[in-house]
């Protein structure tokens, strides 16, 4: 009896002391940066983020707060919201957009949705991943025009980034790595998937026959083929990059200035379409104007140039009817998601 007694005294201590010291690693884990809960929307498939920039809550509202400061550019006029704006579902109304010299981007400004999805970024995968596109547009010449010296000095004489960027990332040493990382991981969480399309995949909406009937051509593989490059369902793209037939001869190299294949000359990423009633005007260099003449061209615009995708050169011209043209644009406009562009947490 008195054994057990004893026993169980020595076992409850052992117990309380092993609950100390689990206290004590909890406590060191809490006072780190916190996990970010990123929720998948049940219509879009796994993210792959990368094992060495895990998604903090610090980390994420440190990314928005740099994309959002002046603080990247030369002269502290322009931040990434400049040619990225919520009402155009972070791309720019502009055909090229404006850096702080008062030049003009080259290509047209790309929206900032679910790039957590794309395996390649800028309109020829120049860039590959999320957290190196960072610090493109900042020392570009004609974008933000600034050096990474001058950027580090300045956040680091700032009155609140130090503090900020130790709670995401738990060290003091403010760095460009870390910068980018925050950036990548406030864009992770700009997921566009509940749009009037969505609710009707789910079975919680109808759509009109108009809109209907666009879907349908959208899909059809004699009519819109659209379906073929511009995956319906969830990001609205495979992200491959193809010539579409804009010109006979590309004034832009495209993909070819990445990979001097002379089978890419020009070809351009495959856009997304989601919420693309808000990102006009179209294209690589922002050509068209309205969605009309976007499905125009595939209709009977395309030019029959080297690398024309054979997707597109094996549908014969003028195939679908204006009708049949303005029904998928009935269709494009259920893909816009307003929740997604009035979400506080995406807005300044
Ligand atoms: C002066 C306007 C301008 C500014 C400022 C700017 N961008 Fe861009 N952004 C563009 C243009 C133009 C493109 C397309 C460039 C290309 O393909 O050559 C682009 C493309 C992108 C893309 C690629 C999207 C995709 O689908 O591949 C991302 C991501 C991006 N910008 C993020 C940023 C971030 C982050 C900042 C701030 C650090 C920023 N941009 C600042 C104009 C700008
Ligand atoms: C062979 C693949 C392919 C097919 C088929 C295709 N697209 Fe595209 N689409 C692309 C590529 C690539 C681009 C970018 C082209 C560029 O800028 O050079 C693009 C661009 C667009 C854009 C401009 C988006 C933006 O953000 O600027 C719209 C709108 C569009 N396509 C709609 C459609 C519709 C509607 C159809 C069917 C009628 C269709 N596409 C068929 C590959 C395709």
């Amino acid at each position: 009896m008195k054994r057990s007694i004893i026993l169980s005294t020595i076992f409850a201590i052992i117990l309380f002391s092993c609950k100390k010291d689990e206290d004590a690693i909890e406590d060191v884990v809490t006072s780190g940066p916190t996990p970010y809960n990123l929720v998948i929307p049940p219509n879009m498939p796994p993210m792959n983020i990368p094992a060495n920039n895990p998604m903090t809550v610090e980390g994420v509202a440190l990314g928005k707060k740099l994309f959002y400061d002046p603080i990247l550019s030369g002269d502290n006029t322009q931040s990434c919201a400049s040619c990225h704006s919520a009402n155009f579902s972070f791309a720019s109304i502009l055909q090229f957009s404006i850096g702080i010299d008062g030049m003009p981007t080259r290509r047209n400004s790309m929206p900032i949705v679910n790039l957590g999805w794309q395996p390649g970024f800028l309109w020829d995968g120049g860039a590959s991943d999320l957290e190196s596109q960072v610090i493109g547009p900042i020392t570009n010449p004609v974008e933000m025009h600034e050096t990474l010296e001058n950027v580090l000095v300045e956040l680091k004489e700032h009155s609140e980034y130090p503090a900020l960027f130790k709670a995401a990332f738990g060290e003091d040493e403010i760095t460009i790595p870390k910068l980018m990382k925050a950036v990548a991981q406030f864009e992770r969480t700009m997921i566009s998937a509940n749009s009037k399309y969505d609710r009707y995949a789910a079975g919680q909406e109808s759509l009109t026959p108009l809109e209907i009937q666009g879907l349908e051509v959208f899909t059809d593989m004699t009519k819109g083929d659209c379906n073929h490059c511009h995956v319906l369902g969830s990001t609205f793209s495979d992200f491959a990059y193809r010539n579409t037939g804009l010109d006979s001869i590309p004034f832009d190299d495209g993909r070819y200035a990445i990979t001097l294949l002379e089978s890419d000359r020009g070809k351009f990423k495959t856009p997304s379409l989601r919420n693309v009633e808000l990102t006009a005007p179209y294209m690589h260099d922002g050509r068209f104007s309205t969605l009309l003449e976007c499905v125009e061209h595939y209709n009977t615009g395309f030019r029959y140039a080297t690398n024309l995708d054979p997707n597109i050169a094996g549908l014969p011209k003028g195939r679908m009817t204006q009708q049949e043209m303005e029904a998928v644009v009935a269709f494009l406009l259920t893909l816009t998601d307003t929740e997604f562009v009035n979400n506080p947490a995406f807005r300044p």
